[in-house]
């Protein structure tokens, strides 16, 4: 992989609002039972840097969905990795790398509602609304970006850039 990549946000940008996020988030969940799900790959680095920001006690889950992109608008997730406990006891926010369409974020909030946890939000790294193809909007999306093709910070091209310490346009 040599694709030429321009940064788009500084490791140093990245992490300052991810901060924000950990303070905002054990400021809300303190004294209550807190479970963040990261959806792989995408949430790795993401859930890593958050996770170090929540001062509070809390579990930490993974999912990993596959998209069927076919041509119904309503489209589905193939759930490949589930979590193993039951969430009803918990404060449930879901972390996502980006909301694109919004289809696998949907679906998965779905998925998750349906087992009645305390309470469900979303937290997204980024968030892409002019690409929306389903009715979605994240609870918190750390930095809006327009209709470019992103890598780094654990958005990946083929599976490549996703150890970039920051978020690059893919020229
Ligand atoms: P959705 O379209 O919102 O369901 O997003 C599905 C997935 O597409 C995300 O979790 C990312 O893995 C991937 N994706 C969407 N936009 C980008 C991008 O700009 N760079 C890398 N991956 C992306
Ligand atoms: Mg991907």
């Amino acid at each position: 992989m040599n694709n030429k990549i321009t940064t788009l946000i500084t490791e140093q940008e990245i992490n300052a609002k991810i901060r924000e996020a950990g303070n905002y988030i054990s400021r809300k969940y303190s004294g209550n039972p807190l479970l963040v799900v990261g959806i792989l790959k995408g949430c790795f680095m993401f859930m890593a840097e958050l996770a170090k920001n929540i001062t509070v006690p809390c579990e930490f889950g993974f999912m990993s969905a596959e998209s069927y992109c076919g041509t119904e608008s309503t489209g589905s997730v193939n759930i490949t990795l589930d979590l193993k406990q039951d969430i009803s006891e918990y404060h449930v926010i879901i972390a996502e790398d980006i909301t694109d369409t919004g289809r696998t974020l949907k679906n998965i909030k779905k998925i998750l509602e349906e087992r009645s946890p305390l309470s469900l939000s979303v937290i997204t790294l980024l968030d892409k609304p002019e690409r929306r193809e389903v009715d979605f909007v994240p609870d918190m999306a750390l930095f809006t970006i327009p209709d470019i093709f992103v890598v780094g910070y654990g958005l990946d091209y083929n599976e490549y850039y996703r150890n970039l310490p920051y978020i690059g346009k893919l020229e």
